[in-house]
């Protein structure tokens, strides 16, 4: 069947892939590679990068001879980081042993992000670990970024492997809070490190599905308001996942697949938009559902422990983008991004203008949102459930008259390619590192002018110029924000 045919395509084009990475290793005349999680004892580590490193390991995407080392402040064992990791691994019944396997290639070093004997001491421990001094090395900062710059400085210093063996940086967004310091730590990791080591992962690059626009999360901040209350929400989620995304979707055919073509015509996309004006903002907070029966929803943003009780921070805003060239000019993009609302959806919407002079008696044009007959729309839905459909407008079947209704080509993975199995983000970008390939990684420029759009208008916010209008946890967004999308022409069924 097709479906069988395409899970065997898959299939090969895994073992391909299978088989560069365990040649990766030795055409390159090292043998081994050491993947170092700084930030070991954190959120992410547990949540993410240690799963994605078994997920990998399990499935043979880690070449052969790899060790991992953990290494962060707290003086905590290898058992430790995997008992704190346990829930996310998903590990099953059959994979008992190839679990221990995995578990025994992992240390872990404890040390400070600032003297340099600590590094070497590391350093020393790495050589011994993987018994050779020219192994390649990955570096995962999974850490606050007030660290980055002594720790990348004194890996720079002090953990370079031996030649042949080449080294890698995966540095974690935030990447800095304005165009300044983004700028001021992209200097910094210049200094250190080639643009050619370094990583910046975002990791709505690594989904499946790559567009989006419109950002849900049925989450609060969850513990995490200490982090979020000095960001907030236009440089959590709109400065780099959704922006890199618009850029996706509005880009030229880049000249080929390869990562520096395809970075290029993100990058032209990005230079033709003007930064956003606060007219084009609608930004809110939220506050607790008294009448849940969910304690967590009950809880506003301000009763998050980290959060200053007077916090002005966003967590729900939409801006719209104008991108001034000659396809998109006059195209509103709006960009939504919320957290503590009703679901956890992230897609793209792109609604088609209608065409002048309906053909048919219930035909608005679109222009009228009482009207019957609804725009065409192409939806591609990143999560969850990954789907692309096109809703269109069809004859009513089996009726003798000529009434119509709204309906849709549904392209729906689940439906579609069963059983195939979607790699996770991190999983994608993880082995993109091991591979060396930076298609799906942020380069310098492109955050430079990401900033650049955005930094006007954080100011403005920071200066509390722009109202914060509170919205409840669990609610659809803010009307303010629906308001200002029609007003853009936006038609909501
Ligand atoms: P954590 O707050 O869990 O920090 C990671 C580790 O860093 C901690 O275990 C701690 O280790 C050390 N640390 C924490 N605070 C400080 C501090 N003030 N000074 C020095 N060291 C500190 O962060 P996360 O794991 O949540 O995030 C890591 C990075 O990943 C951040 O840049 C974050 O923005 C990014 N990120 C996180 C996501 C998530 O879901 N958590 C999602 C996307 C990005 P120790 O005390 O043992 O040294
Ligand atoms: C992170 C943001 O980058 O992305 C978080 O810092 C957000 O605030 C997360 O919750 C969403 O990622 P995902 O993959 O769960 O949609």
């Amino acid at each position: 069947t097709i479906v069988e045919s395409v899970i065997e395509k898959v299939d090969c084009i895994y073992e391909r892939l299978r088989d560069q990475v365990i040649r990766m290793g030795t055409s390159t005349g090292s043998e081994s590679h050491i993947f170092f999680v700084f930030g070991a004892s954190g959120d992410l580590a547990k949540k993410k990068i240690y799963p994605t490193l078994w997920w990998l390991y399990r499935d043979g995407f880690i070449p052969e001879g790899t060790h991992f080392i953990g290494y962060a402040r707290s003086q905590i064992t290898t058992e430790k980081i995997f008992e704190n990791a346990a829930k996310y691994m998903k590990v099953k019944d059959n994979e008992h042993d190839l679990y221990e396997k995995f578990v025994k290639l992992n240390s872990y070093v404890a040390g400070s992000y600032d003297k340099d004997e600590d590094f070497k001491h590391l350093t020393n421990e790495a050589n011994q670990i993987s018994n050779q001094e020219s192994a390649h090395r990955l570096f995962y900062l999974a850490l606050p970024p007030s660290v980055y710059g002594s720790v990348s400085e004194l890996i720079s210093k002090h953990c370079r492997p031996k030649s042949p063996g080449w080294m890698r940086l995966i540095v974690e967004k935030p990447f800095g809070k304005d165009l300044e310091s983004s700028n001021k730590l992209s200097e910094h990791l210049n200094k250190f490190y080639t643009e050619e080591e370094i990583y910046r992962i975002d990791h709505y690059l690594g989904k499946e599905m790559l567009l989006i626009l419109f950002f849900k999360e049925d989450i609060g901040t969850q513990g995490r308001g200490g982090y979020f209350d000095e960001f907030g929400i236009i440089r959590d989620v709109i400065q780099n996942h959704l922006m890199q995304i618009l850029s996706i979707v509005a880009m030229e055919k880049p000249r080929s697949t390869k990562g520096e073509d395809i970075r290029d015509e993100k990058v032209k996309v990005l230079r033709c938009i003007a930064p956003i004006k606060p007219e084009d903002v609608v930004i809110g907070q939220y506050t607790g559902d008294k009448n849940s029966k969910d304690p967590e929803r009950q809880q506003g943003y301000l009763d998050d422990k980290g959060v200053p009780k007077d916090s002005t921070t966003p967590t729900f805003a939409q801006v719209v983008i104008f991108i001034n060239n000659e396809r998109w000019a006059g195209v509103p993009f709006i960009l939504r991004a919320g957290k503590a609302l009703n679901e956890k959806k992230a897609e793209i919407r792109i609604q088609f203008r209608s065409t002048p002079g309906g053909m048919f008696d219930d035909d608005n044009h679109g222009s009228d949102p009482n009207g019957k007959l609804a725009r065409d729309e192409l939806v591609i839905r990143v999560q969850p459930n990954e789907a692309i459909y096109l809703k269109l407008n069809t004859k009513r079947p089996g009726e003798m008259g000529f009434s119509i209704e709204e309906t849709e080509l549904d392209l729906t993975y689940g439906n579609r390619y069963k059983g195939v199995k979607l790699p996770d983000a991190y999983e994608r970008l993880i082995l993109d590192v091991f591979m060396g390939s930076k298609i799906n990684f942020v380069r310098s420029d492109e955050l430079e002018q990401a900033w650049r759009i955005v930094d006007p208008i954080l100011e403005e916010i920071d200066k509390k110029k722009i109202p914060v209008i509170p919205y409840t946890f669990g609610s659809n967004g803010l009307n303010e924000a629906f308001d200002a999308a029609r007003k853009h022409g936006y038609i909501f069924r």
